[in-house]
C-alpha cells in the first residue's frame, strides 16, 4: 500500500509531531510526512523536523499580516505536497472555511479535553486545564476528530480519559493529556491510513 501523504500543522512545541515523526520510523504508521507547516518562526516543532530532514513552511502574521493571504499559502503549500492528510497538532489558528471544503473529512485535529466538554471557541492550550481544574471534573482527557467549520465541531475519531485527582493542579493535567495525545494522535493517523475510518453524518466507524 502506498505511503499516506501527511501535513503537520504546528505552532508551538511539536511533542504530538514528534510522536507521529517516531512512529512512522518505527514502521507503526505507513505514511509520509510531506510538510510541517508553522504559523510560529520560532516554534521548536520546526527544529524537531529540520532534524528529521522533513520540509518546513512557515506561514506566518509577520510575513503575511492578512488572513486572506495566509489561507492562500496555506492551500498552496498543501496542494504542492499532494497532502491526502492534514494533522492539526496544537496549531492555534483557525482554519479557513475553503480549505475545509477542500479537504472534507482530511483534516484532523488533536484537542486537550474530553469534547464536547472543554471545547469550542477559546478553549486552547493551559486554559482548558485550568478550566478544568476550576471545575472541579474528576475526568478530563483528550479528543481526536475531524475538523469542520464549527470550532472543534467535527466528527470525533477517538476519545481517551484520565483521571483528575484533587492534588492536580494545571501542569500535572497538562502533562498527563499530552501522555494520552501521544497515544491516540498516531492512533487515528494509522488507522485512516489503512482506511479504517469511516464518516457516517457526524459519527465515526471504525472498522
Ligand atoms: C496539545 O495539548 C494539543 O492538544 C493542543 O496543543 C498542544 C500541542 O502540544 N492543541 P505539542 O506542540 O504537540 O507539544
Amino acid at each position: 500500500m502506498s505511503k499516506l501523504k501527511i501535513a503537520v500543522l504546528i505552532s508551538g512545541n511539536g511533542s504530538n509531531l514528534q510522536t507521529i515523526i517516531d512512529k512512522i520510523e518505527e514502521g507503526y504508521i505507513n505514511a509520509e510526512i510531506s510538510v510541517v507547516v508553522s504559523n510560529k518562526e520560532n516554534a521548536y516543532g520546526l527544529t524537531r523536523a529540520c532534524e528529521r530532514k522533513i520540509k518546513t513552511e512557515i506561514v506566518d502574521k509577520k510575513t503575511y499580516p492578512m488572513k486572506k493571504d495566509r489561507n492562500k499559502k496555506l492551500m498552496q503549500v498543501l496542494g504542492e505536497a499532494n497532502v491526502e492528510l492534514v494533522v492539526l497538532a496544537g496549531f492555534l489558528e483557525i482554519i479557513a472555511d475553503e480549505i475545509i471544503e477542500k479537504y472534507e473529512n482530511k483534516i484532523i485535529n488533536i484537542h486537550p479535553s474530553i469534547i464536547p466538554s472543554f471545547s469550542g471557541k477559546g478553549y486552547y492550550g493551559e486554559k482548558v486545564h485550568r478550566k478544568v481544574i476550576k471545575s472541579g471534573v474528576k475526568v478530563t482527557g483528550a479528543t481526536v476528530h475531524f475538523v469542520n467549520k464549527e470550532t472543534d465541531g467535527g466528527p470525533i475519531i477517538m476519545q481517551k480519559a484520565i483521571s483528575v485527582n484533587f492534588d492536580d493542579d494545571t501542569r500535572s493535567i497538562q502533562k498527563k493529556v499530552l501522555n494520552i495525545e501521544h497515544e491516540i494522535l498516531p492512533l487515528a493517523v494509522k488507522l485512516i491510513s489503512e482506511g479504517k475510518i469511516e464518516v457516517v453524518g457526524n459519527r465515526v466507524k471504525v472498522k
